[in-house]
């Protein structure tokens, strides 16, 4: 018996923020479900790639670009950035100027990289994450007022914010599962519209070299 068609998409995700914000933690937590204290700051970037079972139809391979919080002055964002659908900015929820290093990643993301032009272009997806929240409980840095960030994400753009904690593993998945839904959404609603509307062999090419999907295979495992 054959189930519907399997489609894959694979699907750039950019990991940002300050210096020892977590980034590594994070990914690693998510990927691997590890965590340690040790902090070895990452140099350049690092890969992580985290298959998903999105639904019974659909494969999601998440590329996760590990950038280093050093890397902020460098001149090499630009090519980390090519052709990502989504990204993470991190934060330490202890340390305040780590917030205000936000809206320059923010920024930096904005200037440098954009959404393939068969989806319509515009800004990439970008989730805000408050890391550390565990610091918090423990009486560490200044409560979030939840409403105050909701406002800085409706003004600097962000998608949604998550409170999220590396070492207790909280939330990361639920901020996970809502880029990866933004960015299936997207693929869905416009990338299906345009291929339709541009019957063009080189444009179809163009458009695997983004996403790598394809139809076929026999449903879900
Ligand atoms: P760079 O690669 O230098 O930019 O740093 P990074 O953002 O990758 O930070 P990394 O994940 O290496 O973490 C820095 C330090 O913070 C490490 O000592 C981690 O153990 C610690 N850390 C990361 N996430 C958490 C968390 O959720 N809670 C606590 N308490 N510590 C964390
Ligand atoms: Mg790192």
């Amino acid at each position: 018996m054959t189930g519907p068609p399997t489609r894959e998409y694979l699907y750039k995700i950019l990991v940002v923020g300050d210096l020892g914000t977590g980034k590594t933690s994070i990914i690693r937590r998510y990927v691997h479900n590890i965590f340690s204290t040790n902090y070895k700051s990452t140099i350049g970037v690092d890969f992580a790639l985290k298959v998903i079972q999105w639904s019974p139809e659909i494969i999601v391979r998440l590329q996760l670009w590990d950038i280093a919080g050093q890397e902020r002055f460098g001149n090499m964002t630009r090519v980390y950035y090519k052709e990502a659908l989504g990204a993470f900015v991190v934060y330490d929820v202890t340390r305040p100027q780590t917030f205000e290093g936000v809206t320059k990643w923010k920024q930096d993301l904005d200037s440098k990289v954009a959404l393939p032009e068969l989806w319509g272009g515009g800004n990439i997806p970008v989730v805000l994450l408050a890391n550390k929240s565990d610091l918090l409980q423990e009486g560490h840095g200044q409560p979030i007022n939840p409403l105050e960030m909701d406002q800085f994400c409706q003004d600097n753009g962000f998608s949604k914010w998550f409170e999220t904690s590396a070492k207790d593993n909280s939330n990361i998945d639920e901020a996970a599962r809502h880029l990866i839904q933004t960015i299936v959404a997207i693929e869905e609603e416009r990338g299906t519209l345009l291929t339709d509307d541009l019957d063009n062999d080189s444009i179809h090419l163009d458009q695997s070299k983004h996403h790598d999907h394809y139809s076929g295979g026999s449903g879900c495992c």
